[in-house]
């Protein structure tokens, strides 16, 4: 009887072992340290390290400047800040410009005060209607998702509907610009409308600002937040590794802006060179801010490098 339960059972309980380990393993997870952006614990889950301070749309009697936000994809959460400049006219057009914010795919947000307070003054000084993307972050939703909500904002605001747009936004002029990861996400929507060829009659430059581009080395973020990439030199973050894509841009002008002493200055110079030498047929500049760090301009505004930085992308969308 004893042999017969030994026979019978080993079996059993060796299986019942092995789907307990199967299990275990599928739910327990590697912790991983993002900092300053999140880390994830073992049980999987993630804690954001920056409290982010949003800020309700204003109408700002001083400036003329009011904002307002929609909801683009409901079911997505994907919405948008509008911003619209001082009227002087009846149905006085401005220059659309999609703003992209950065984070490292991560964090931030459209409606930080951060944010707000940036493209309130570009929005001023630069006499433009803003759409600043509200996109889903990473690691939730891993990348695309931020590229894949960002032309779905593109694509909502192109039809027309939306109340300021359909006055006020000049639809012939419209431009890209994002920080960090935001100038990543804006320079993948230039290459989807150059491939595609939608946009492209009014798309007429982008401002790239402390873009984060990989540079052929490994980076344990980007690997993390985009599983299913083609690795460390996929197109979509290392662009300089595919010349001829570049080449291909349907834009008539590229502003890349960076800062001596930003540790992503390397890339914003190599997107800068290989775009120079592959035969894009557009006006090319970059802007090196001398002594300051990464997105130092978003973190002290009010400083005199943060204006000559605002005076040359007003100047690029004017
Ligand atoms: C709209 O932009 C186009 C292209 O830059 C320009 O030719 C046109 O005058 C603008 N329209 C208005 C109403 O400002
Ligand atoms: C990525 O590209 C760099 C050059 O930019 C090269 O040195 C490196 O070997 C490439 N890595 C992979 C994994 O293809
Ligand atoms: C911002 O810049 C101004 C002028 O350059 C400087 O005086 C001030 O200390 C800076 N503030 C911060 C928080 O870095």
């Amino acid at each position: 009887m004893a042999l017969q339960f030994t026979h019978l059972h080993f079996p059993l309980l060796f299986l019942i072992i092995t789907i307990c380990l199967c299990i275990s393993s599928t739910f327990a997870v590697k912790p991983q340290n993002f900092y300053p952006f999140f880390k994830v614990d073992a049980d999987g889950i993630i804690h954001r390290y920056q409290h982010i301070k949003l800020v309700p749309p204003s109408n700002n009697p001083k400036t003329g400047v009011q904002s307002k936000d929609v909801t683009i994809l409901p079911q997505k959460d994907v919405s948008a800040r509008l911003y619209l400049p001082k009227i002087s006219r009846k149905n006085q057009k401005f220059p659309l410009l999609f703003y992209i914010h950065g984070g490292g795919f991560c964090t931030q947000s459209a409606f930080s005060s951060m944010y707000d307070s940036y493209l309130h003054k570009l929005t001023c000084e630069a006499n433009v209607i803003i759409v600043s993307i509200d996109y889903r972050l990473a690691p939730e939703h891993l990348i695309p998702a931020c590229y894949d909500d960002s032309w779905a904002v593109m694509n909502w605001a192109a039809q027309g509907t939306e109340p300021w747009l359909k006055i006020h936004a000049n639809f012939s002029r419209v431009f890209l610009a994002g920080d960090s990861a935001g100038a990543n996400i804006a320079h993948n929507l230039m290459v989807r409308a150059s491939e595609e060829s939608h946009f492209v009659a009014s798309l007429v430059g982008m401002a790239l600002i402390d873009p984060y581009f990989g540079n052929g080395k490994p980076d344990s973020l980007w690997t993390y937040l985009c599983p299913k990439s083609n690795g460390i030199n996929d197109s979509r973050f290392n662009p300089a590794a595919h010349r001829s894509m570049l080449s291909e841009l349907k834009c008539s002008k590229i502003l890349v802006c960076t800062a001596g002493k930003d540790f992503l200055r390397d890339r914003a110079w190599t997107y800068y060179e290989t775009l120079k030498k592959s035969g894009w047929k557009g006006e090319l500049g970059i802007k090196e801010i001398e002594g300051e760090g990464h997105v130092f301009h978003l973190f002290n505004q009010t400083s005199e490098k943060a204006k000559v930085l605002m005076k040359s992308i007003v100047h690029f969308l004017a």
